[in-house]
């Protein structure tokens, strides 16, 4: 039985079809919430959908991608008229990028400024004006949103950027009581880090086949943060436990990060 406030809660989480995402969509219709879910990939999302439907009715996918400002609009639009209303919008779509910094193109700014940080601005634009007060953002930022990290310039600098619109944003709504807090992750077990292991073998010097290990060996606790704990913050931050938190990007990352 759900105990923490949030069966009547109506989701929207952004990428939602894998990794964090799809673990927070899974742990907020645990909780007896309703969740619109988006992803670029149309039969990802059916099948994401009929997947999760097995044990849960209050679930819709959406064909979105977040770096289009039409999408985002009608995603906005559709998700609204499926869940009658949005308390809680995830901004989770993200893309990684790791290169030198010289070799980042204006292209590769733009696609990651385009996501990252353009995708979070125009959904949470688009649900603020329509959520009611005590709705709740939670912007999935990362670790590389609070330091440097080396290779990670562009996807550094979106997260940064993600971190310091929090704030700001929860200064802006924190008389209307809607909370907006980021979560930072550390390095968490998805296909996001693995597909960058062809890239991070020459940078580090390393066989791809050491890559993740010797990743894992840098994180104290000897292991990645699971999604399933970054999903749980996630329920957590939306519930009325953490009715008096906002602005404040949460750190989750197996003690690498301690601030
Ligand atoms: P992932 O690559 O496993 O999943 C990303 C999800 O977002 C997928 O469902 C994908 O279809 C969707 N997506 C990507 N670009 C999109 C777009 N333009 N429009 C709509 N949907 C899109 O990634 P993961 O690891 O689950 O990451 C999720 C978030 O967590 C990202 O914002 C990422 O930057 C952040 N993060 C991840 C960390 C990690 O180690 N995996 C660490 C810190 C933060």
């Amino acid at each position: 039985m759900a105990t923490n406030g949030l069966q009547a809660a109506r989701v929207l989480i952004t990428g939602g079809t894998r990794g964090i995402g799809r673990a927070c969509v899974e742990a907020f219709l645990r909780h007896g919430a309703s969740v619109v879910l988006c992803g670029r990939d149309d039969a990802a999302v059916q099948t994401t959908v009929d997947e999760l439907r097995a044990d849960a009715s209050g679930v819709y996918g959406v064909v979105c991608d977040v770096a289009d400002p039409v999408a985002v609009a009608g995603l906005v639009d559709e998700a609204e008229s499926l869940l009658s209303g949005i308390d809680v919008l995830v901004n989770n779509a993200g893309a990684y990028l790791i290169s030198r910094f010289v070799d980042l193109t204006d292209a590769d700014w733009s696609r990651v400024l385009e996501v990252n940080l353009m995708g979070t601005v125009r959904c949470t634009r688009a649900v603020l004006p329509r959520m009611a007060a005590q709705g709740r953002v939670i912007n999935i930022a990362s670790t590389a949103g609070k330091y440097g990290s080396l290779y990670q310039s562009a996807y550094n600098a979106s997260k940064h950027a993600v971190v310091g619109l929090t704030r700001c944003l929860a200064l802006e709504y924190a008389a209307t009581q809607i909370r907006v807090n980021a979560i930072c992750p550390g390095f968490v077990e998805t296909d996001m880090v693995a597909d960058q292991v062809p890239t991070l073998a020459p940078l580090l010097d390393l066989p791809e086949d050491e890559v993740m290990d010797v990743l894992r060996a840098r994180v104290p606790i000897g292991r990645f943060v699971t999604p399933e704990e970054v999903a749980g913050l996630a329920v957590y931050l939306a519930s009325p436990l953490a009715a008096g938190m906002t602005g404040q990007a949460l750190t989750l990352s197996g003690g690498m990060v301690l601030v």
